[in-house]
């Protein structure tokens, strides 16, 4: 008796102790929490099912004659960027695309999230021959410290046209049209449709009136949201993603024949200017699509054997972030986290990360094995190089730091936030006006209001964190570190053992 007890007792210990070491996370609720970020980011009057409920409706008249309320502040301050908005929401499109089954409950808020930013694009595209492309003076904006509820800066819309074009920003509302369009799809075709419309004519638009937004916009997107990588590689990332939600060989042509157009910018700039002479494609973000590209392409080309340079390329972007890669571009900190020039620098490790695991799919289903000089790269091997990065941002680091707010023991506590480190309306109704938020940024207290989900642009390469309202390069969030980030969370929610 005692000897079956204890035969029956051991293997069940060591199960337990082995999921001890492989569960460190709880991804679910990770996952919860980074949809919940986007709540705190809303502009415009907010819906009675709001959960983060110390945000109140803000900037109520954004767009003068035009309706342009609603949309997303794209980081710490209270500006809509549209271009990383937009790539923010094909990102949250994405994230429901492949991983939208295992969410759970949780796919219902992040379809929420996307439509919070589709409505508002709606409207921003709702005259033809013009697209906004960001409403308020980011100039005004950043010399404040002013809650959004409270602001009182200049409003102005931002827009591009036929005669002064924008093809960059454009083409990426078309992405993030056409990507929601498929999200959509399941639960309302309706909607879906509309969506699908938009975006073939946001899309045709951006192609047909060819231009950087920095020409006519310069002063006001430049240094913010400056285009440094060109328009070429979002008029294919537009065509790609509308080639996925139509399957209209216009597209597809579209993509094989002007994807040469990407190798010109052997040398480009990253999303921080930053000059970055590896090839372009081992560089994604808001700025440039080109890995992105060659990933969505080669997964969709999923049973036709390769007939341009997308597989290839794709392999290549692999082969320049593995650490142990002989053509590796990127860099590590002792702890394990991927760095790139430039600030907000989680923004690589959580986009870069989720290409990565979704190309790995794409390996699944052609049985392959990637080639990186001797060294031999498999499925499995992308995997756990994402779920490291994922693993390091929520705790797993030399601080014992979890770098979402809320997640964990150990969390940013004064991040760059105007809303989280301003009191909330109910503490403190009296308008607070833009001056008179100084005393709260320079306070060394923690922020009043928690903003759930966000996670920070991260430690230093030597794996520090100052936790300073003032050092923006590490604390502040934005919606585009969150977005892939949501994906590859839901992903490791269901697929926790390696
Ligand atoms: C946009 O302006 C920046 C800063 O002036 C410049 O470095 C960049 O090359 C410009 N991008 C394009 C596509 O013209
Ligand atoms: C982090 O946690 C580990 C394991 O619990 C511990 O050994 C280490 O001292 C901690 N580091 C810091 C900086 O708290």
């Amino acid at each position: 008796m005692n000897l079956v007890q204890s035969l029956l007792i051991l293997p069940g210990m060591m199960v337990s102790m082995v999921v001890g070491v492989v569960y460190s996370h709880d991804y679910g609720d990770a996952l919860s929490k980074s949809i919940l970020f986007f709540e705190g980011q809303r502009s415009g009057k907010l819906p009675p099912n709001q959960r983060m409920t110390w945000r109140k409706d803000s900037a109520l008249q954004d767009g003068l004659q035009v309706d342009l309320t609603g949309g997303y502040y794209d980081a710490g301050d209270n500006v809509k960027f549209n271009f990383p908005m937009a790539f923010s929401t094909t990102m949250l499109a994405w994230s429901v695309l492949e991983f939208g089954k295992t969410m759970g409950s949780d796919q219902k808020h992040a379809l929420d999230a996307i439509r919070w930013a589709t409505d508002y694009f709606l409207k921003a595209t709702s005259i033809p021959g013009y697209v906004f492309t960001q409403v308020g003076d980011p100039h005004s904006d950043h010399n404040c410290w002013e809650r959004p509820e409270d602001m009182d800066t200049n409003r102005t819309p931002y827009s591009v046209s036929k005669q002064f074009p924008g093809s960059e920003v454009s083409a990426e509302i078309a992405a993030a049209l056409a990507a929601s369009s498929m999200a959509f799809r399941p639960s309302d075709a309706g909607y879906s449709a509309r969506l699908l419309k938009r975006a073939t004519m946001v899309f045709e638009f951006a192609d047909k009136y060819k231009g950087s937004y920095n020409g006519s916009l310069g002063p006001w997107v430049c240094p913010f949201y400056c285009d440094f990588s060109g328009y070429e590689d979002e008029l294919l990332w537009g065509a790609a993603w509308l080639f996925r939600a139509t399957k209209a060989t216009y597209y597809w042509n579209y993509v094989v024949n002007n994807i040469h157009d990407l190798e010109k910018y052997s040398i480009i700039k990253n999303v921080n200017g930053v000059s970055y002479t590896g090839g372009s494609f081992a560089e994604f973000g808001w700025d440039s699509k080109h890995a992105g590209i060659n990933v969505l392409v080669s997964r969709i080309m999923e049973n036709s054997p390769s007939s341009g340079p997308f597989v290839q390329n794709a392999d290549k972007f692999v082969c320049s972030l593995l650490p142990d890669s002989p053509t590796k571009l990127v860099s590590y900190s002792p702890g394990g986290l991927l760095f790139k020039l430039g600030g907000s620098n989680l923004q690589h490790a959580t986009a870069l990360s989720f290409l990565l695991v979704v190309y790995s799919r794409y390996l699944k289903q052609t049985d392959r094995v990637i080639h990186c000089g001797d060294v031999i790269v498999n499925r499995y091997r992308l995997i756990q190089f994402a779920r490291d990065q994922v693993d390091y941002i929520l705790g797993s680091n030399p601080l014992n730091m979890s770098y979402m707010v809320g997640y964990g023991k150990n969390f940013p506590k004064r991040i760059h936030h105007r809303a989280s480190s301003l009191p909330s309306i109910d503490k403190h109704p009296r308008h607070i006006d833009c001056k008179g938020g100084s005393s709260y940024f320079e306070s060394n207290n923690p922020n009043p209001n928690l903003l759930t989900g966000a996670v920070v642009g991260g430690p230093d390469i030597k794996d520090s964190y100052a936790d300073s309202r003032a050092d923006f390069v590490h604390s502040e969030p934005t919606t585009y570190i969150n977005a892939p980030f949501v994906g590859l969370l839901a992903y490791f929610k269901s697929n926790a053992s390696p």
